[in-house]
Parts: structure tokens; sequence; C-alpha cells
């Protein structure tokens, strides 16, 4: 089976990659590298000893994506290009909704064009409102989104779904990612952001090597065991496998599918730098301070649809998590221009 991986290069995109390598999948990539950088794919390469196209573009770009299709016979499609910075989507509302919008539009135009019918859809837990009880249930009120990221998710999920109701035979998967964190056990992938990290596993991991002075807890007040924010962290590895059942799920069920992935094990912030200072050794300096506007207190998946329809769930721990994010920081300590 040959899939087509958009977003490639990046985070999650060059696990998915790995993975599917690893599993005999034959696989076509391609990024315009808007936050990612072409030594992550010579890296893939290098790693698994496999060669696969990769093409440098936007995936807005229609004429790219007829030559690709046309070029590679392709079976099934994992969509993870976009823009994904909660802030500048704030700041920069038109940008994210041409990036986002438009390059999932080009490619199921291209798609239906080429008779291509599988589409694994990178979504997120910011597609669910925040007046639901926890934990989420793919059933749990969507909407109300809180800034233009969360609201590109929401819209192209209901792209998808109405592009599927056209399509005969037509099947998508909506996964809704809780908070990827952690690095491949090689050591040689993991998170590479551009700028000052917004999440928190990245701070955490840039203060342990002495960017920063100290980490900033945004909130201690909140109504948690121990005052501050509770998510659901689950292993990037981990998460790239999610994408791997969903595909062979995509080849038995037609139509629309929509599958949490995360742990189904909240974690506070605290409980999460002390994990990190056990698993290293580093201790973390931190402060409270105000929350953060826009956060919840709470946000943590029910998984057993994805246990009992993927027959997949998360395997690693936390403890893993930090180690292999430690291991990708302090031997890349400029990502991959290391
Ligand atoms: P990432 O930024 O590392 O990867 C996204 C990749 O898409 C980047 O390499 C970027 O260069 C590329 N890209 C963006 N727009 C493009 C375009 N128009 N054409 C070609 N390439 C383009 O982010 P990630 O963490 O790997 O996330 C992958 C997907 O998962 C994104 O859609 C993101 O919104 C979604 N997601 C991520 C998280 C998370 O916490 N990382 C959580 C929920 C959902
Ligand atoms: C954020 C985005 C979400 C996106 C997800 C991707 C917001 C409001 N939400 O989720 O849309 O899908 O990233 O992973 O930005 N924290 C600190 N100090 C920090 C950073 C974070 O205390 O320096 C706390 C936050 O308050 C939160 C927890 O750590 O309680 C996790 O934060 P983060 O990693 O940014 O993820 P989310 O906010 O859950």
């Amino acid at each position: 089976m040959t899939i087509f991986v958009t977003g490639g290069a990046g985070y999650i995109g060059t696990h998915v990659i790995l993975e599917l390598l690893e599993q005999g999948y034959a696989v076509v990539a391609a990024d315009n590298f808007v936050n990612s950088k072409p030594s992550a794919v010579a890296r893939i390469k290098q790693h698994s000893g496999i060669d696969f196209s990769f093409y440098e573009m936007d995936i807005r770009d229609s004429g790219r994506l007829n030559e690709i299709f046309t070029a590679h016979c392709i079976d099934c499609v994992v969509h993870l290009a976009g823009l994904k910075a909660v802030g500048e989507s704030v700041e920069q509302p038109l940008g994210y909704y041409a990036n986002n919008l438009d390059s999932t539009i080009s490619l199921l135009s291209a798609m239906r064009a080429h008779e291509i019918n599988k589409i694994v859809f990178s979504s997120s837990a910011t597609v669910y409102s925040g007046n639901n009880e926890m934990p989420l249930t793919e059933e749990s009120r969507i909407g109300d989104c809180i800034n233009p990221y969360g609201w590109t998710k929401f819209m192209c999920e209901q792209i998808l779904t109405d592009c599927a109701r056209i399509g005969d035979g037509c099947a998508v998967a909506l996964l809704r990612y809780f908070n990827p964190i952690g690095a491949h056990e090689s050591g040689l992938f993991g998170e590479d952001p551009r700028d000052t990290p917004n999440n928190l596993m990245p701070f955490i991991a840039q203060t342990a090597m002495g960017k920063f002075s100290h980490l900033n807890i945004y909130g201690g007040d909140y109504e948690t065991p121990d005052g501050t924010g509770i998510r659901d962290y689950i292993h990037v590895v981990d998460l790239a496998l999610g994408h791997v059942a969903a595909i062979h799920y995509l080849c038995k069920h037609p139509g629309v599918s929509t599958f949490n992935l995360g742990t189904g094990r909240g974690v506070s912030v605290l409980e999460l730098v002390t994990a990190f200072e056990q698993s290293t050794g580093i201790s973390i300096s931190k402060k409270i301070i105000a929350r953060r506007p826009g956060d919840l207190a709470i946000c943590v998946a029910d998984v057993e649809k994805a246990k009992r329809e993927l027959s997949w769930e998360s395997k690693k721990s936390l403890h893993d998590a930090c180690t292999d994010t430690w291991r990708w920081q302090s031997t890349n300590p400029n990502g991959y221009d290391s």
C-alpha cells in the first residue's frame, strides 16, 4: 500500500513516516518546510535505510498534487500539513484559514480527480467545546472554539465529512490528538520549535538545557488536586502508531469515523515537571504565574472507542516520554540543525 503523507517533515509527520516504513508501507511525502527542515527528511531516509519520494511543495498547489497523483498510485492520504501555533492564529487569522482550509480543499479535489478515497486527518482535542464533562468522548460537544486555529480544525472536519457524503466508498478518519509529547527513541527525531516554545514539554526540555532560567506555570489555582492544569499527554510514537491503525481501519470502514488519540490519563503540570526531573535527574526551576487566557482546567480523552475499534492504545509511559524528549533535546540542542 502506498501512503501520501502531507506535512511529512514535521514533528508528527516524521514519526508517522518512520512507523509506516517500519511496517512495510511505501511512502510518498510532501512539505513546504514552513515549520520544518529538509534535514528531518534526510534523517528519516538515513535511519530507515529506505528511500522514498519527497516533494518540497505547498499542498495548496493543485497542479503539483495532480502531478504526484499521476506519478504514484496512492491508496491512502495522511493529511498532517497545517499551521498550528495558537497565538499566531489569533494574530494572523486569514493566514491560518487560507493555509489550513485551502490545503485541505486542494487535497480533497485532487484526490477526487484521481479516485483516491481514503484519508486520515490530523484534528485536535481543541475542537471540543469547553463546556463538556471529562473525559471527552467522540460524542462530546464540539464547537465554541476559542481561537482561529481551533476553528480551522473544526471546519476541516466539516469539509471532510461533507465530501465523504458524496464520494462513493469514501473513508475518512478524523483523529483528535490530545497533547503529543516525547520523541523517537533513537534520539534522531523530535519536536524542533522555530521560536520560544508555547507548549509545556518543549519548554521544560529547553529550560533543562539552560535556554530559559525557569518555567512559568500558568495558574496554580485551578480546581485540580495540585491546582495546576491537567492534560492527556500522549507519546508521539504511540500517536504515530494510531495513524497506522487508522489506515487499517479505513480499508474496511467507509464513511466518517472519529477517534480520540490520547492515553485516558490526566497529568498535571506539576506532575509532568516532576516526572521529567525524576527521569533525567535535572531539576527545573519554576514559578507559578497567572492563568493563560483560553486554558481549560482539565482536558482528558476517553479512549475506549479507539481501543475497541482501532485495536490501538497508547503503550508508552510518561517516563518514556520524558527520557526520549531529553535524549532528543540534549543530543540535538539546535534541533535538526544540530
Ligand atoms: P508541525 O508544524 O511540526 O508539522 C506540520 C508540517 O506541515 C510542517 O512541517 C509544515 O512545514 C507543514 N506545512 C504547513 N502548511 C503547509 C502547506 N500549506 N503545504 C505543505 N506543508 C505545509 O506540526 P505537528 O505537531 O507535526 O502537527 C501535525 C498536524 O497535527 C498539524 O495539522 C497540527 O495542527 C495537528 N495537531 C498537532 C498537535 C500537536 O500538539 N503537535 C495537536 C493536535 C493537532
Ligand atoms: C495547546 C493549544 C491547543 C493545541 C495543543 C497542541 C492553547 C490554548 N491550546 O494545548 O490548541 O492543540 O497545544 O499540543 O494554546 N503550561 C504552562 N507553562 C508553559 C506552557 C504550558 O504552565 O510554559 C501549561 C498550560 O497552562 C496547560 C499545560 O501546560 O495547562 C499544557 O499546555 P500546552 O502544552 O500549551 O498544551 P495545551 O494548552 O493543552
